[in-house]
């Protein structure tokens, strides 16, 4: 049996979302000769540390009750640095000024000679070259396929299985909450103002929408899939970006009578790096609706392959960061 050690640094609706399918998964890992142990558990209030492996069912129990799991005073740093373990799992909040605290987490997780597995863009989206070299440098491993499409395996997809092509280009959306938007004020000819409203009573849209709206979480997403597949060293000011804000539903009902739809598009490759409002043809791949991710990639030999999924959701995303934690167990 290989055990894997692993820290959970950021303890909310994705990191819980890992300690959950931890949980229901660790059986089946078992009989295909894998164990995962939690050792390290942080949140914004503290820690939780055990060397022989977090209980997680108390683990969450704690964080729903007390708001924190901390029962310890290290910090995600000195969890990270000074605990013994082989994944740091970094899923704190995307912050895409200076990309802290995810980016001192991740470069410290390297220099101590650790992988990383992370759904936090913020860090990558600011410094993809500094932390790929950084992972090269240390000989260890750095997987991020949760921080763009949650659940849907675009890195996966293109770096395993179409391995020995070359990608062409890239379309996609990649925010949930703004083609959700989209999606509605189509179906009922509402404005942007009155779906938004709805979009934020549902959870699906933030209190301060501007994030996704202004289509800056569809850039971030834009940027690493540029750095990790044409290895382009862009960062998120290359991105030339055009949010939803000015969407009428007049110009969604002229499209619609025309057989199009309206979507937040992201567009990579010929060295462009594009979000914008695109008119998208009913009938096209790309014209998925409510919260669902696409992303379309057009390869030399394969052709076009579109994969559909889920954008985000806790659970969803902990699939895509299970996938890469896997992909370290056997091949680290
Ligand atoms: N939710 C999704 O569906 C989804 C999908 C794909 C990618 N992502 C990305 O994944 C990351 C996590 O998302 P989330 O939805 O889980 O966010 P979240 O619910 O806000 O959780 C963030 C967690 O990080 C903790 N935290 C904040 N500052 C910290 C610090 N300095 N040290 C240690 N922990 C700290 C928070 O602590 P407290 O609990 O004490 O506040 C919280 O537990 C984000 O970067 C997000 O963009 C999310």
């Amino acid at each position: 049996m290989k055990t894997i050690r692993l820290s959970i640094i950021g303890f909310g609706a994705v990191g819980q979302g890992v300690a959950r399918s931890i949980l229901s998964k660790n059986e089946y890992f078992n009989e295909n000769g894998i164990d995962l142990i939690v050792v390290g558990i942080s949140d914004s209030k503290g820690s939780e540390v055990d060397a022989l492996g977090i209980d997680l069912e108390n683990a969450l129990n704690r964080k729903k009750q007390k708001g924190t799991v901390a029962n310890g005073k290290e910090s995600a740093l000195e969890i990270i640095e000074h605990v013994e373990h082989d994944i740091v799992i970094e899923a704190t909040p995307t912050n895409i000024d200076d990309g802290e605290p995810g980016l001192s987490n991740m470069l410290a997780a390297f220099n101590s000679g650790k992988h990383v597995v992370t759904s936090n863009k913020g860090p990558l989206a600011l410094c993809f070259s500094e932390l790929r070299e950084a992972a090269e440098d240390n000989g260890v491993l750095f997987r991020y396929e949760a921080t763009v499409g949650g659940a849907v395996p675009i890195f996966n997809l293109i770096h395993e299985a179409l391995a020995g092509n070359r990608v062409i280009r890239i379309e996609g959306i990649l925010n949930g909450t703004t083609n959700y938007i989209l999606t509605r004020m189509t179906e009922e000819m509402l404005n942007y103002e009155l779906v938004l409203k709805e979009a934020q009573e549902l959870g699906i849209a933030e209190a301060d929408p501007t994030y996704d709206v202004e289509g800056i979480d569809s850039a971030c997403k834009l940027v690493i899939i540029a750095n990790s597949i044409f290895k382009e060293d862009a960062t998120y000011r290359d991105v030339d970006v055009t949010g939803i804000t000015k969407i009428t539903p007049e110009a969604l009902e002229l499209a619609n009578k025309n057989n199009y739809v309206i979507k937040l598009i992201c567009e990579a490759g010929n060295g462009s790096l594009i979000v914008a409002p695109r008119l998208v043809p009913k009938k096209h791949p790309l014209a998925v609706g409510g919260t669902l991710n696409v992303a379309s990639i057009l390869t030399d030999l394969a052709g076009r392959i579109t994969i559909i999924g889920k954008g985000a959701g806790s659970i969803e995303t902990a699939s895509s960061i299970l996938s890469d934690i896997l992909y370290i167990a056997r091949n680290s």
